[in-house]
């Protein structure tokens, strides 16, 4: 064991439990303090590759870089909110307009908000708004964000729901979770018998499609396990959406920002959505998200949706001097998420072929998951022995979070450099090797 958890950690951890109401904490005791690219800095001095990227945060690496941390300071020194929803302001204009150019034609208006959450929740009542339809369709595994709309529309765990339904509005479909079929069936000789439920069970029985407002829909799940669909269902998805006039919502909160290589992750699919959602990445670390539409859905009615913060101006300086950044350095950043890539999916392919515990590895870009199980026939979750994995790869230095039941989910800085990324590597490889050996001694 590299790391040493000192008293200061642990009089840190003790003061946040005091005081703090619970939320998701990750199973190993990390105190960040100063960072850099790909390598953070606890507050004791312990150092740690990071392969988590602060939850799909830095994608241009810790802290960003000395541009964006400038553009923050200059307008800091300026004037840090300023009303935007009932003032004007340039800040949140310009990087408005440079979001707009990185969407397909016919995007034409966009709504800022403080996170992701709230993202869809402005998608979801603007989906109404438009449509005048009362439900919406997302999916199993989905996470969409905590506030209640956007809870209503998660259905990844149920105990990031409990107590606090109903949720009128929502029906839930299945989304092709390949690896674990609901339906039993394998790829492509199920004919999207995922798909097919929803049109036969959902769009005939439950209701009609022309109550349905907008289908939510995750280009590749995140939090509910990094569930990559086949470009299939996406497709079928699209042409059920277009079949019923009801709206798709691409929420690229996770998945959009270049993590998959390519600005937005519905590019993998070949299908455009009439309102995407982002958030996380797009202001290097400073609260935002945005609800893009389609110009032909047009405006909204004044007054019917706002907030305090949406549009502020530091992160609106961030978030430009981000994108600034991305687009100057596009093929740099696109060719190492490339090689990165093929890198990590060779070496986890590799481990799954000697290591039983290792189930699927899935992932496009730099969005890659790693489904863990006891058993290969039976599927049953590792979850236990993927907690010794995520605390062993602490314990020497390398920062990794779960998704899903038993899933750990890869995603460094689109920055990160060959020599980091294959240490991180080393590390994640030791600790399956002891996630593996616990495996074989409980059974
Ligand atoms: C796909 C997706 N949507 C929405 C959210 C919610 O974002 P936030 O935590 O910023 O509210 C998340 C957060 O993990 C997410 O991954």
């Amino acid at each position: 064991m590299n790391v040493e958890i000192t008293d200061k950690i642990k009089k840190i951890i003790e003061r946040d439990k005091k005081i703090m109401l619970t939320t998701t904490r990750s199973p190993y005791p990390f105190v960040p303090d100063t960072g850099s690219g790909e390598i953070i800095t606890d507050i004791s001095g312990n150092n740690f590759i990071d392969f988590s990227s602060f939850i799909s945060v830095y994608n241009l690496g810790i802290n960003g870089n000395k541009e964006i941390r400038k553009a923050i300071k200059e307008q800091t020194d300026k004037l840090i909110h300023g009303a935007f929803t009932d003032y004007y302001a340039e800040p949140p204009v310009i990087f408005a307009e440079k979001l707009m150019s990185m969407f397909p034609k016919g995007f034409g208006k966009l709504f800022f908000s403080n996170s992701g959450t709230e993202a869809n929740e402005a998608a979801l009542k603007f989906s109404k708004l438009f449509t005048k339809r009362q439900y919406v369709l997302s999916f199993y595994s989905a996470f969409h964000g905590r506030t209640m709309g956007s809870l209503g529309l998660s259905a990844s765990k149920s105990s990031q729901r409990e107590y606090f339904g109903p949720f009128n509005s929502n029906i839930h479909v299945p989304y092709a979770y390949c690896y674990r079929c609901p339906f039993g069936k394998e790829y492509p000789s199920c004919g999207m018998a995922c798909v097919d439920y929803t049109k036969k069970n959902v769009l005939q029985k439950e209701t009609s499609g022309k109550e349905i407002s907008a289908i939510f829909i995750e280009p590749i799940q995140g939090e509910g396990g990094y569930i990559v669909p086949p470009k299939e269902f996406v497709v079928e998805i699209r042409k059920l959406a277009d079949d019923n006039g009801i709206l798709l919502v691409a929420d690229e909160v996770q998945s959009g920002y270049m993590r998959t290589g390519k600005f937005l992750a519905l590019d993998n699919f070949n299908v455009e959505a009439d309102i995407y959602t982002m958030a996380k990445s797009i202001a290097c670390g400073l609260p935002m998200g945005v609800t893009i539409t389609r110009s032909s859905l047009g405006d909204i009615p004044a007054g019917s949706h706002a907030n305090t913060f949406g549009g502020n101006l530091v992160a609106s300086a961030a978030a430009t001097a981000s994108l600034e950044y991305l687009k100057k350095h596009l093929s740099e950043i696109k060719s190492n998420i490339e090689t990165s890539s093929k890198i990590i999916m060779h070496r986890l392919n590799e481990l799954k072929q000697r290591y039983e515990i290792i189930g699927d590895v899935r992932g496009i870009g730099l969005m890659i998951g790693i489904e863990l199980v006891k058993d290969r026939k039976t599927k049953e979750p590792a979850i236990a022995e993927r907690e010794t994995i995520l605390k062993n790869c602490f314990e020497n230095g390398l920062i990794l979070l779960p998704a899903g039941v038993s899933t750990i989910r890869i995603i460094p800085p689109l920055t990160i450099s060959r020599k980091t990324l294959e240490d991180g590597l080393d590390i994640f490889e030791s600790a399956i090797i002891t996630g593996n050996k616990k495996l074989h001694k409980s059974t």
